[in-house]
Order: structure tokens, then C-alpha cells, then sequence
């Protein structure tokens, strides 16, 4: 039973150090380890489990239906405001009510809105014991087996210091990432996907199967207390904040003190400009007095507090006409509808165009041409058109094209993705185009002057039909062309002539793989020696490369089944391109094996140092996520990358952490 109650201890301690203090100290695989001990132990003695047992997030039985909750204080909602002015006129009130002169500051506590469901947790002598929806501020919905399975949230709280009866409320949300990757399974899966991570966050939470929700990516932040029992806790929302904190409680690290509004309109404005980085949607800034006794005076006008104010960002939709849809070829043939709008300021932003993905989110729209349409963009995405808002009087379809609309190439529709690609391949001037543009890129051939109209005029021309025509252009051919003087042109067939001496990974990389991005071109060279030995590999061979995983492994043995492929790349090497052999570096190799991801902004490196550093010591450096990863590296405004690390299970690094790594390597 000791051994029982301190395998808990260790996995809640790892949770809280995981969860609310960002700051793991296990790898996952250590953590899957003690988790896996807990198991086979509780399953020698069943009789020994108890209900907060970590293991015990998902309950059994799915309900029949929710039982009502009627919360012990009402659950009230805010006041927004939406200018400077609102904000000068909310200080300017709460000066009036506590009898204080203006230039009196305020202490307010600043912190972001997020935009998902308000929830109350009720913990008994430091159980969770039930959560609840908001409902209509009085009486909500038990949805406690559904809040179980949020591993921010602890079953019972650290320490012994707790009221024995004490309420926190909070926000549950799904990160972007977390919502992106929702809506990717849905629609591999063919099921309806989410309009928006609040919609999905809602819709989880009201699952009466908590073995659905535990398969959502839900989190909680908390930002208040509901009903305590006993002596009041603290003197100040802040101090209350820490005290959460302290009891194991996720809270915003991000919120703050501001004396005076100005401080506050200054918190606003910051965050309004970054939100984009943030891992999660916030739709404002949420200003509350920090004092409660202040906050006692001021008190509640009808179902909103007089002591806080929600400060709304623009908004973020705006409503506008679609004028008609476009259909692009990308460098792989994938046909992707653009949607070309009348032109609408959302944020601040004028936006006149929205991708629409693929056949079946046009279909799941259920829009028309001439139709009034929603559009929402999110900051750092690409605009998109969510929903229909009203149908025009004229309507017409939207007709996916029957053939490929550069090359009328017979279009193919993919049985593993949505996608619809023109099966033409470089006889497609599109994909030629795009293709010529990626080997040219600065990261892969790296060819000075080789601009996009350049491109065109070659395609045009019918100067450059494949890659390898790249090195056979001559000087009269390139004079030849419009705006192309002499000394512009020698230029070129210099870049091109410098271009021929690379590197490995670049080659690899250049050649515009499907799936294969820089990082797993440097890894794929790393592995294979030359060319040879890649075109010779298998499957298995493949799959034993960090960042490669079945996909990748697939795209690349069909690039090397296809004879154009090996031709286009004897034609390249008898065009003279060639790259020094990397000598395998002898020597200490601390890193071997690991794989690392680095997001943010670093401050002491750049990415690119940062990247040869760790080669150098046998480290290998991916793009994106995945469970093969063992550390990811955040610098400053890191985005969604960090939340789904933590969602992985993957060590996270702050920087001052990996200079250390880099330096004791
Ligand atoms: S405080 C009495 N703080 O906004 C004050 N609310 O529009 C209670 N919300 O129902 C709310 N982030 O769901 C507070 N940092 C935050 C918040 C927040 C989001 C939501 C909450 C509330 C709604 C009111």
C-alpha cells in the first residue's frame, strides 16, 4: 500500500511539474514507465485502487444523461468594452464607487480571455468531488467524469494547506494545435469536423462517454474561486492565483499586475499584438480589481461584477461576399480551391482571399457563388471561410474542375487524403513552375537571380522542360529574353554554374520529394552515404531514420520506383553537380540519437547555429513533432509547437537549459 500511495505521489508531483509549472523533470518514456508500474501494480491488487488514483481518469460507465448542479454562488459573466475610452470609463467608475481620487491607482490584475467554456470544480478535503458547466449562472450540468480525464487538473490538491471545502472556476479550451490536429483526425476519419476550437471544446465536454472526452485535447486554466468555506484564503486575487498554483492548479503565467489603466491598456496592447504566438485563442483581455475588499465594495450589477471588465480584441470575423473560386496547382498537383472575396477589414487586416482546402470542405460549407459568407482568421493562419451566413440571390456553384486548369492533365483523387491532384507531373507547366522555384530556393540550390517571372518566361518559352534544362541554358537563349540584358544574364549562368557544387542534404532536399523537408533530408543523408545507397534502401531501412515515419518512408520509395526520377537525377550529376563527402566525423558524439525540434526565437544563437551545433554532436534536428522526439527547444514566442510537446510528453528545454546541454555536451 506505501509503495501504492508513493508511486501516486511521484506521478502527481511529475503531473504538477508537467503541467502547471511548464518545467518537466521525466522524459515521457520515464514517465510512461512509472505510469506503467502503477498499472501492473493496482491490477495485483485491485482491491488497493482508489478513485484519485492517477489511472483512474476515465470512469467506467457512460451516463444516461447529466444530472443539474446549482452552484452555492452564481456563475456571472463580464462586461465587455472595447476601446481605450471603455477602459478610462470602467477606472474612472471603480474610482467613484470606492470613493477614491483619480489619481489614485488602482491595483487591476490583467489577464488574457480565452474563449472556451467556464467550468466550476468543487474540491472536498482536497478531493475533486464534482465540475460543472456554467449553465445559466445558476444551475449548470455535472460533468465531473468528463473533467476527470483533463490531466492538467489534479484529482486532489498538493499540500495541506486548503480550505476544506473550496470552489475554483476556470476556462476549459483546446489549444490551436490541439484543434488542428482534432479536425485532421475527423476528417481522415470522415467524420464532421469542428467549426472552431471552442465549438470542439464544448462539444467534448458534453460527451456522456468520458472515454470520447479523454480522447480530446482539453486543458484548463483557472482564474478564479468560486464559493469557500471558512476564513477567507488572501487579500488579493493575486495572492489567490498563487495559492491555486501552489495547491497544483493550472494558472496564466502571463498574467499580471497593472497599477493604474495605463499599465493596462499597455498589457492589452501587447497582447493583442502577440496573441498570434500564443498557443491557444483568447479573445481579450480580462482587467479585475485586485483587492477584495475593493472588489467587495464595488460589488455586481445585474450578472456582471462592477470589479472586472472584458476587454475584447477586434474581432476576428467579418462577413463578406464570395466572388468566385479559383483552383491552384501546387509543386505536387494537388488542385487547392482559393476563394476570392469582396475585399473585408477583419482586425485591421484587408482580406480578399481564403483557401478552402479541398472538394469536401466545400461540400461541408454548403456555399455558392454570390453567397454572403463568414470569414474568420485566427492571426496566424490563412484566412478561411467558416460558415455560410446568408445565401445570395444568385447563386452558383462551385464546379471542381473535370481536368487540371493549366495543363488539362487528367485529374486523380487521392484514396488516402481529400486531396485531388493533376496527374501530369512535370508536363504540367504549374508543377513545373513550383518545382523550378523549390530546387532554386535559397535552402536547396540556393540559385541567385532565378526569380518566379524568370521561371515563367523559361516554362513559356519552352526553354527549361524539366529540371536538368536548368544547366543546359545558354547565353544567347537567355538574352534572348525580355528584359534580360547581357550582364544580368552571364549572372545567372554564373549562380547557375556556383549552384553545382552543394551539399548532400541540399541535393536531397532540392529534389522536392513529397514529405521531405530540409530536416529529414539532412537526416536521410546522414543515414545514407550517397545516392546509391538511399535508391537502393527498403522500407525497414527507412523507417529507422528519426522523422521518417510510414508516409514518409512510402513517398520516398515511390519517388525512386519512378524511372523520370532516376533519369531527371542522372542528368543532374552528368550536368556536373557535386558535393563533397562528408568524412563521418570521428570523435565524441554526446547527442547520438537524439532527436531535438527547436521553435522560438532564440536570443544567444540563431537557428541555424543552434542546428549545427547539435549535429556536431550527433544530435539530429527535426521540423515538426512527433512522439520520436526527445527534446524541443523553446525560445521566445514560441507557438503552437510547445503545447503540442507537452500534449507529447516530449523534455522541453528554455534556452538557458540548452546552452548548458550544448556546453557540458
Ligand atoms: S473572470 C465574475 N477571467 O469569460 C468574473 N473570465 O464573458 C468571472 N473568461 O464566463 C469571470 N477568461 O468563461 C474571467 N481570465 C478570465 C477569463 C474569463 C475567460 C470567460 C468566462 C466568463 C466569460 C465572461
Amino acid at each position: 500500500m506505501q509503495q501504492l500511495n508513493q508511486l501516486r505521489q511521484h506521478l502527481r508531483e511529475h503531473s504538477y511539474r508537467y503541467y502547471v509549472l511548464d518545467d518537466p523533470i521525466l522524459s515521457d518514456a520515464d514517465y510512461d514507465a512509472l505510469f506503467q508500474q502503477l498499472l501492473s501494480l493496482e491490477k495485483q491488487y485491485p482491491n488497493m485502487i482508489t478513485a484519485d488514483s492517477p489511472s483512474q481518469r476515465v470512469g467506467a460507465q457512460p451516463l444516461a444523461e447529466f444530472q443539474q448542479i446549482t452552484h452555492r454562488l452564481p456563475m456571472l459573466s463580464l462586461d465587455n468594452i472595447f476601446n481605450e475610452q471603455g477602459l478610462q470609463d470602467f477606472d474612472r467608475r471603480v474610482h467613484e464607487r470606492l470613493l477614491l481620487a483619480h489619481e489614485i491607482p488602482i491595483h487591476y490584475v490583467c489577464e488574457p480571455k480565452l474563449d472556451g467554456i467556464a467550468v466550476s470544480l468543487i474540491y472536498e478535503a482536497g478531493q475533486l468531488v464534482c465540475a460543472a458547466t456554467r449553465g445559466d449562472g445558476q444551475v449548470g450540468e455535472d460533468i465531473t467524469q468528463n473533467m476527470r480525464t483533463i490531466h492538467s487538473l489534479p484529482l486532489v490538491l498538493r499540500g495541506d494547506d486548503y480550505p476544506a471545502w473550496l470552489e475554483v472556476r476556470g476556462e476549459v479550451f483546446i489549444s490551436k494545435a490541439g484543434f488542428a490536429a482534432l479536425n485532421q483526425k475527423a476528417l481522415e476519419g470522415g467524420d464532421k469536423v469542428f467549426a472552431n476550437a471552442r465549438n470542439a471544446a464544448a462539444g467534448s465536454l458534453r460527451q456522456l462517454d468520458p472515454k470520447i472526452t479523454a480522447a480530446r485535447p482539453l486543458e484548463m486554466i483557472c482564474y478564479a474561486l468560486g464559493f469557500v468555506e471558512g476564513a477567507p484564503l488572501a487579500q488579493t486575487h493575486s495572492e489567490t492565483m498563487a495559492l491555486l498554483k501552489n495547491w497544483g492548479l493550472r494558472v496564466n503565467p502571463i498574467s499580471q499586475l497593472c497599477v493604474g489603466v495605463i499599465e493596462c491598456q499597455q498589457y492589452y496592447q501587447k497582447l493583442c499584438e502577440t496573441r498570434a504566438d500564443f498557443p491557444y485563442e483568447m479573445d481579450g483581455v480580462v482587467c479585475k480589481v485586485d483587492r477584495f475588499v475593493q472588489q467587495q465594495t464595488l460589488g455586481f450589477i445585474a450578472r456582471a461584477p462592477r470589479w472586472a471588465i472584458a476587454y475584447k480584441f477586434p474581432a476576428q470575423e467579418g462577413i463578406t461576399q464570395l466572388e468566385r473560386v479559383e483552383f491552384q496547382v501546387g509543386r505536387t498537383g494537388v488542385i487547392t480551391p482559393v476563394a476570392r472575396l469582396t475585399p473585408v477589414k477583419i482586425g485591421g487586416v484587408t482580406v480578399s482571399n481564403a483557401t478552402l482546402h479541398n472538394e469536401d470542405e466545400i461540400t461541408r460549407l454548403g456555399i455558392a457563388v454570390g453567397d454572403q459568407v463568414v470569414i474568420y482568421r485566427a492571426g496566424d493562419v490563412i484566412p478561411k471561410i467558416e460558415r455560410l451566413f446568408r445565401r445570395g440571390e444568385t447563386r452558383q456553384p462551385i464546379v471542381f474542375p473535370q481536368q487540371c486548369p493549366e495543363c488539362h492533365g487528367r485529374l486523380e483523387r487521392s484514396e488516402t487524403e481529400a486531396a485531388i491532384r493533376c496527374s501530369a507531373g512535370l508536363a504540367c507547366p504549374a508543377q513545373l513552375k513550383e518545382t523550378l522555384k523549390h530546387f532554386a530556393s535559397r535552402k536547396a540550390m540556393n540559385i541567385d537571380g532565378l526569380g518566379d517571372k524568370l521561371i515563367e518566361q523559361f516554362i513559356a518559352q519552352g526553354l527549361v522542360k524539366q529540371i536538368s534544362d536548368l544547366y543546359q541554358l545558354t547565353l544567347d537563349q537567355l538574352t534572348g529574353l525580355e528584359r534580360m540584358a547581357e550582364k544580368s544574364a552571364n549572372n545567372l549562368l554564373i549562380a547557375l554554374e556556383k549552384s553545382k557544387t552543394t551539399q548532400w542534404p541540399k541535393f536531397l532536399y532540392a529534389l522536392g520529394i513529397r514529405e521531405v523537408g530540409e530536416a529529414t533530408a539532412f537526416n536521410l543523408a546522414e543515414y545514407f552515404e550517397n545516392m546509391e545507397a538511399l535508391m537502393a534502401a527498403d522500407e525497414q531501412q527507412l523507417l529507422a531514420i528519426p522523422d521518417v515515419g510510414p508516409i514518409v518512408a512510402q513517398h520516398i520509395l515511390i519517388f525512386f520506383q519512378q524511372p523520370q526520377n532516376c533519369q531527371m537525377i542522372q542528368q543532374l550529376l552528368a550536368a556536373g553537380i557535386r558535393w563533397p563527402r562528408i568524412e563521418k566525423t570521428v570523435g565524441k558524439k554526446p547527442l547520438q540519437g537524439k532527436l531535438f525540434v527547436l521553435t522560438g526565437s532564440l536570443t544567444q544563437l540563431t537557428r541555424e547555429q543552434a542546428k549545427q551545433q547539435l549535429q556536431a554532436l550527433g544530435a539530429q534536428v527535426s521540423d515538426s513533432l512527433s512522439k520520436k522526439n526527445h527534446y524541443l527547444v523553446v525560445g521566445e514566442n514560441a507557438g503552437s509547437k510547445l503545447t503540442k510537446a507537452q500534449a507529447l510528453g516530449i523534455t522541453i528545454l528554455t534556452e538557458a537549459e540548452f546552452t548548458q546541454l550544448l556546453n557540458h555536451s
